[in-house]
């Protein structure tokens, strides 16, 4: 596989981690190309947990280069003190194999603190965004008024560009969102200073991963998020500020939209959200309960309980199809074991009108699911690596969700491990 997008299909947090990292030992790059340490991505070796914010999740394994581009909103900080524990646990990080592009846009703490703030303005609109700063740092990014990598290492533009923005925000943070401002001195000479510490893995990594492809390297784009979340095509307003999937990848990378061989789409055996917006199969039950427990669907991020449901063939048929993905990888297979009925939404209706696929763009209030269902399976699934020695009923569910979605299942997954997976062809 010389090119692979991987990418979530759902509302984010399906296991891509978990995934790329299994596919990263037969990869030489692994590249993120939009949002920023929003994401959390949880790698389990064995003991060790790792959740991974803005790092790719290839890190872990010795000899890739991982890389973060132009795409993303990064917080200087935050990868900072990411590489610093990843160091601390003994993994290898240096600039040889994390770079970073010198075009990715910076997220200050101002963008951190109004991201915030106007969560308090919205009331009920509310996104429950993670409060990270990626709202802002995109805004100012299409408002070009954003600073980049780039201009942290020049210390007399950062100094210059970081002053004239600061004053403007700190009079919207104390006129309009009554909060203290910042103390321009101090932000100033905080950024430059980690401008310099990021210098070691700056550089120009669009051209880096374009000369790799041409010499024959295999390239695997991870995705964060989900596109459920993409800013285009997912549930607007509720949603993030990037392209979350294969097609944000040309943009967020530099890397020619032809060129990308392959997708595949990351999806739960069933269905979380976490934070606002619509999520038509979100079971509020004990059902619902009980998957959350089951599945220890909490935040990776931000610890906040996820939303959980029930499977959505026509989200997933619309995720699958926007971003020509040849198949899927169903993760948490395991956490279904002991439900009595498993629940798959096949058609939405709303007012007598019944909507066969996604109806992308549409206000998704008060819409209903119409639900099939299977019996389920009481074994633990947890050990098993053979598809055909599933037991039938789970066996059952896997051929009857790609059949609802209509497209292939590429990979099970059956437990948080990297061992833990039945390849089906992936
Ligand atoms: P990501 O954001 O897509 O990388 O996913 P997260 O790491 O935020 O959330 C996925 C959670 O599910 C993590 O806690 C993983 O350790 C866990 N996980 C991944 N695959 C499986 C699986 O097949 N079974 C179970 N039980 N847990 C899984
Ligand atoms: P990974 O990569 C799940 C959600 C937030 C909120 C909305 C906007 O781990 O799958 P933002 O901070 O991006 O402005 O928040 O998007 N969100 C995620 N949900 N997984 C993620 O990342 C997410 N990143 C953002 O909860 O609803
Ligand atoms: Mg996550």
């Amino acid at each position: 596989m010389p090119s692979l997008s991987v990418f979530g299909a759902q509302w984010g947090d399906e296991g891509k981690g978990k995934i790329i990292d299994l596919l990263s030992s037969d990869v030489d790059y692994v590249v993120r190309y939009q949002g920023g340490a929003n994401a959390g991505h949880t790698v389990i070796v064995g003991e060790q947990k790792y959740v991974l914010h803005l790092v790719p999740s290839g890190i872990l394994h010795q000899g890739r280069v991982n890389v973060i581009a132009n795409g993303l909103a990064v917080d200087p900080m935050a990868l900072l003190e990411e590489v610093d524990g990843l160091l601390e646990r003994g993994v290898q990080v240096s600039g040889e194999n994390l770079r970073l592009s010198a075009s990715a846009h910076v997220i200050f703490e101002h963008h951190r603190r109004i991201d915030q703030l106007s969560e308090r303005w919205r009331g009920d609109g509310r996104i429950g965004t993670t409060g990270r700063g990626i709202g802002p740092s995109y805004a100012d990014k299409s408002a070009r008024t954003g600073l980049r990598i780039g201009d942290l290492l020049d210390p007399d533009t950062c100094r210059t560009r970081l002053r004239a923005v600061l004053a403007e925000k700190n009079a919207l943070i104390e006129r309009v969102h009554e909060s203290e401002p910042f103390e321009l001195d101090s932000q100033i000479d905080g950024y430059v200073a980690l401008g310099d510490r990021l210098r070691p893995f700056v550089g120009d990594v669009g051209a880096e991963v374009r000369q790799a492809y041409r010499d024959g390297k295999r390239v695997l784009f991870e995705g964060a998020q989900g596109f459920m979340l993409d800013i285009d095509h997912g549930t607007y307003p509720f949603v993030t500020s990037s392209s979350t999937a294969t097609n944000g990848i040309p943009a967020g990378v530099g890397f020619p939209a032809k060129n990308i061989e392959r997708a595949v789409g990351i999806a739960k055996a069933y269905c979380t959200r976490v934070g606002e917006g619509p999520f038509p199969t979100e079971d509020h039950g004990p059902e619902g309960e009980a998957i959350r427990t089951a599945g220890h669907e909490f935040g990776a991020t931000t610890g906040r309980p996820r939303r959980c449901g029930w499977f959505d063939a026509l989200a997933m048929r619309y995720s699958l199809e926007l971003n020509g993905a040849e198949g899927f990888v169903m993760t948490n297979l395991d956490v279904l074991t002991g439900f009595p009925e498993l629940r798959c939404a096949v058609a939405y209706e709303r007012d007598g009108v019944r909507y066969e696929e996604f109806p992308a763009g549409m206000d998704l209030d008060d819409i209903q699911p119409i639900y099939e269902s299977l019996p389920g399976w009481e074994e633990d699934i947890g050990a098993i690596r053979d598809f055909d020695a599933l037991p039938q009923a789970a066996r059952e569910y896997v051929r009857w969700i790609e059949g609802q979605v209509g497209s292939k299942i590429l990979m099970l997954s059956v437990g948080p491990d990297r061992r833990e997976v039945i390849s089906l062809g992936l």
